[in-house]
């Protein structure tokens, strides 16, 4: 019997989402089945809002950056409508049955997983494939988007190098990567950064200051510090700890809520650490600093070769899951192979950098300062 699926691309677009539709739609076209793509994420699926997937669509789309169906980050359980929050689970649900849908293909990092999982509980078939340059999806060994964020990142750390070079500054630029530092590592270690600072090791800028003015020492006047959008210092890691505890905590709805705004407001805050933390290392060493943003560019443009060989296999394999049945799961790369994870284990959860990973003692091998 031919099977109906639904897709939706949701959370912030990636180089690699296009070369995944297209491998889940055309294996999946071989198999017999039928597609209907939702537009814009889950916003898409409640409001039935529908793009017709046939061959012509998928056609050449392999190296187009962005998402051809459009992306939110609207949530089903919590959707603006109108100006108001809304649960339009049950909008959701009567949308996949008005179709007689089979399964719904979710395409999204962190915040789709556990949308994915909500539906799920919802009554629906869901299988989710790993996507987002953070590569901080758990239980799949990376995501697609991320390999294509580490080239462009490197590439804008080999260029800055130049410069920093030329006129004996120090340079800091800020990569992307949300609450985790994958990106910030490996582009750091692939630039040849001389400090690179992650969330998941909090600094001392003190620390940081006198591996600058020993490099000046030794004739080096000039450095790269690569850093993560969610690094930390040490005291703001405290804080956070702190503001976390407060939060799980909290007992009622009010405190929970003022507890979780106070959390909130703290990591609005944070956005411009890096300017601080620019001023305060030139202030430190007295070398002139720039601050580099490297930002939304690196989600742009087309994918890297390995992202499409790895969106063209994840959707091969999620359509070889459609086929079995396999439902409620997340397609993950596990070593060479594909494999089907329980959503209940990727929900919520985050994939950071571990302190002992071989990425960060090959840093450290090579004398990069992780100011601590
Ligand atoms: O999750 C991907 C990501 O690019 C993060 O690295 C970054 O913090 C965030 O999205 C930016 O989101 P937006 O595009 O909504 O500004």
């Amino acid at each position: 019997m031919t099977k109906n699926i639904g897709i939706l691309t949701s959370g912030g677009d990636c180089p690699g989402i296009n070369a995944a539709l297209r491998g889940v739609g055309k294996a999946g076209f071989e198999m017999g089945m039928r597609f209907i793509g939702f537009k814009d994420g889950f916003r898409g699926l409640v409001l039935d809002n529908t793009i017709k997937i046939d061959d012509r669509l998928l056609s050449g789309i392999i190296a187009v950056g962005g998402t051809i169906l459009g992306t939110s980050r609207d949530k089903p359980h919590r959707m603006i409508m109108k100006g108001v929050i809304s649960d339009m689970t049950d909008e959701a649900v009567k949308v996949y049955r008005r179709h007689r849908l089979n399964a719904l293909v979710c395409l999204g990092g962190g915040g789709t997983q556990k949308n994915a999982l909500h539906l799920k509980k919802a009554g629906l078939n869901i299988i989710t494939l790993p996507k987002t340059i953070d590569n901080d999806v758990p239980e799949t060994d990376v995501s697609f988007g991320f390999d294509t964020a580490l080239e462009i990142a490197t590439d804008a750390i080999d260029r800055l190098h130049s410069t920093a070079m030329s006129h004996g500054r120090i340079i800091v630029v800020e990569v992307m990567g949300h609450r985790a530092g994958w990106l910030a590592l490996g582009a750091g270690i692939a630039g040849g950064a001389d400090v690179i600072l992650i969330p998941e090791i909090p600094y001392n800028v003190h620390r940081i200051s006198e591996a600058i003015r020993h490099r000046s020492k030794i004739g080096k006047n000039f450095s790269i510090i690569v850093v993560a959008e969610g690094a930390m210092s040490k005291s703001e890691a405290c804080m956070i700890k702190k503001l976390v505890a407060a939060k799980n905590e909290a007992r009622g709805k009010m405190k929970k809520k003022k507890a979780s705004d106070a959390l909130a407001e703290f990591h609005r805050q944070h956005v411009n650490h890096t300017l601080e933390l620019t001023k305060r290392l030139e202030r430190l060493t007295g070398l002139e600093s720039r601050l580099s943003i490297l930002g939304h560019l690196q989600r742009g443009g087309p994918p890297s070769a390995g992202d499409r060989i790895l969106s063209t296999r994840l959707g091969f394999a999620c359509a070889e899951f459609l086929n079995q049945e396999k439902y409620g799961i997340m397609v993950a790369l596990k070593g060479d192979r594909t494999k089907a994870v329980p959503l209940e284990l990727v929900a919520g959860k985050k994939k950071f950098v571990p302190l002992d990973h071989p990425w960060i003692h090959s840093a450290r091998s090579v004398e990069t300062c992780f100011g601590i």
